[in-house]
């Protein structure tokens, strides 16, 4: 019987030279073709975060798939953090870097009150810009970070040294 990380491994396609030459893509798309891998992915993601968190925040838009239902599993709200320009107000802004130029992140300022245990919760981290973006939001907001989770985490990249400063328990299903 194969493990769970050994199934989600042979399960995500790894593709060569895209979007660029040299770089080799993690399409987790397979994933969503096979309900009862998905249904574990979820439960292996709720037992992580269960007790520690009062929200869950999505980051656009791979970060919406698993993210809304490991909040409806938990019975707690689901944010959506958007690229710049899709959520209206009221809202706040978070922008990173990204290889060539920069992005932006926002969520409705509203949403995430006081002292909120908020998971961060995207598919894949890589090096990180994106995830630390959402945590800063996070903060803006007068919440708090209480774990990261992601399917994926590109360990060659560090992306976790940028996490770290916010909470040390960082969930990667896979490596
Ligand atoms: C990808 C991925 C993560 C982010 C990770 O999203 O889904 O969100 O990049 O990269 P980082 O750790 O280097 O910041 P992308 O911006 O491609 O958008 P998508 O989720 O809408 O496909
Ligand atoms: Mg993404």
């Amino acid at each position: 019987m194969s493990t769970l990380k050994e199934r989600i491994d042979k399960t995500i396609a790894n593709v060569a030279d895209f979007p660029k030459p040299g770089i080799q893509y993690k399409d987790i798309t397979p994933l969503f073709l096979d309900s009862e891998l998905s249904n574990e992915i979820v439960d292996a993601f709720v037992e992580k975060a269960k007790g520690k968190i009062d929200a869950v925040c999505g980051i656009e838009s791979r970060g919406f798939l698993y993210g809304i239902q490991i909040a409806q599993k938990l019975g707690v709200p689901f944010i959506l953090v958007r690229k710049a320009g899709k959520l209206p107000p009221p809202t706040v802004s978070q922008s990173y870097d990204l290889e060539y130029g920069q992005a932006t992140i926002e969520v409705n300022e509203t949403y995430i009150k006081d002292g909120m245990r908020i998971l961060v919760h995207d598919d894949v981290l890589a090096t990180g810009g994106t995830a630390e973006a959402c945590a800063k939001l996070v903060e803006k907001c007068g919440g708090k970070v209480t774990q990261f989770s992601f399917i994926v985490n590109l360990e060659f990249l560090n992306g976790i040294d940028k996490l770290i400063p916010f909470t040390e328990d960082i969930v990667a299903l896979t490596a």
